[in-house]
């Protein structure tokens, strides 16, 4: 199996509603058509629907970089998973490292937050990713492994179909210190394995695990070039489109084309 490439712009707290707009239409533009790599963008809440329009007919996909573990109700300040479905997301960003250490949010919310996003109707890109001190401590493996399975708790083999993996190592998100190529293979192996193990070998070929963590253009490729990374999710270099087009194409370089 073939694993169609993905390449995710986290936007996180960043631009105006002139300069989202004006990087969603370079994007979508960039882009065009008949983009051989799944490319997905995730704004700020505020401007989830204007970027969403942009990019209503175009290959461009629109995510939230959070959904709410509920439905609806009160809740003040959450967006539920399927007010992102309604404004034209089709993803939904879970478990970011910045939401995991920077609000204390653990597991048991990511899980009822993939679960919501699911029932929506949405994608999810779930994030997991080691500290440096759980890598100093040799702890990296079960530590993504394990945010893995107990993220997921309760997803049966067929919600799998609409999940995929980012492994970003909080060491490297915004430092400029990225895990290097052999770095990121291990644990997108592990990763890997860890899925045939709590699912099957079929659902283990299909799910993407995108790389995330400082990737730029100058590095981007040799990642991608990993057999077990199938795109990245990028957020510093994603502000800019010329810089997250180049990571695009290194997505999916010429001579495989
Ligand atoms: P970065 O962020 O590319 O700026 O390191 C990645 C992320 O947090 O998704």
């Amino acid at each position: 199996m073939t694993r169609r490439p993905m390449v995710g712009g986290n936007w996180k707290m960043h631009l105006d509603a002139a300069a989202a707009t004006a990087l969603a239409t370079d994007v979508a533009g960039g882009i065009g058509a008949d983009s051989l790599v799944d490319v997905a963008v995730f704004p700020p809440t505020p401007y989830l629907h204007l970027v969403a329009e942009i990019a209503r007919g175009a290959a461009l996909q629109v995510g939230g970089q959070d959904a709410s573990g509920e439905t609806q109700g009160a809740y003040t300040g959450q967006t539920a998973a399927s007010m992102l479905f309604d404004v034209g997301c089709s993803w939904a960003l879970v478990g970011h490292s910045e939401r995991r250490h920077g609000l204390g949010e653990d597991d048991a919310l990511a899980s009822r937050k993939v679960r919501a996003a699911l029932d929506a109707g949405l994608r999810v890109l779930l994030c997991v990713g080691e500290t440096l001190e759980e890598r100093e401590a040799g702890r990296t493996f079960p530590t993504v492994c394990g945010q893995f399975e107990h993220s997921l708790h309760g997803i049966q083999t067929a919600d799998l179909e609409r999940i995929d993996i980012a492994y970003e190592p909080v060491w490297a998100i915004g430092t400029g210190r990225t895990a290097g190529p052999s770095e990121a293979q291990e644990v997108h192996a592990a990763l890997r394995e860890t899925v045939a193990l709590l699912y099957d070998a079929r659902s283990a070929e299909r799910i993407r695990i995108l790389y995330g963590g400082s990737v730029k253009p100058a590095n981007a490729q040799a990642l991608m070039a990993c057999e077990d990374v199938d795109g990245a999710l990028v957020g510093g270099a994603s502000l800019e489109s010329e810089p997250f087009l180049d990571i695009v194409r290194a997505a999916f370089p010429p001579e495989h084309s």
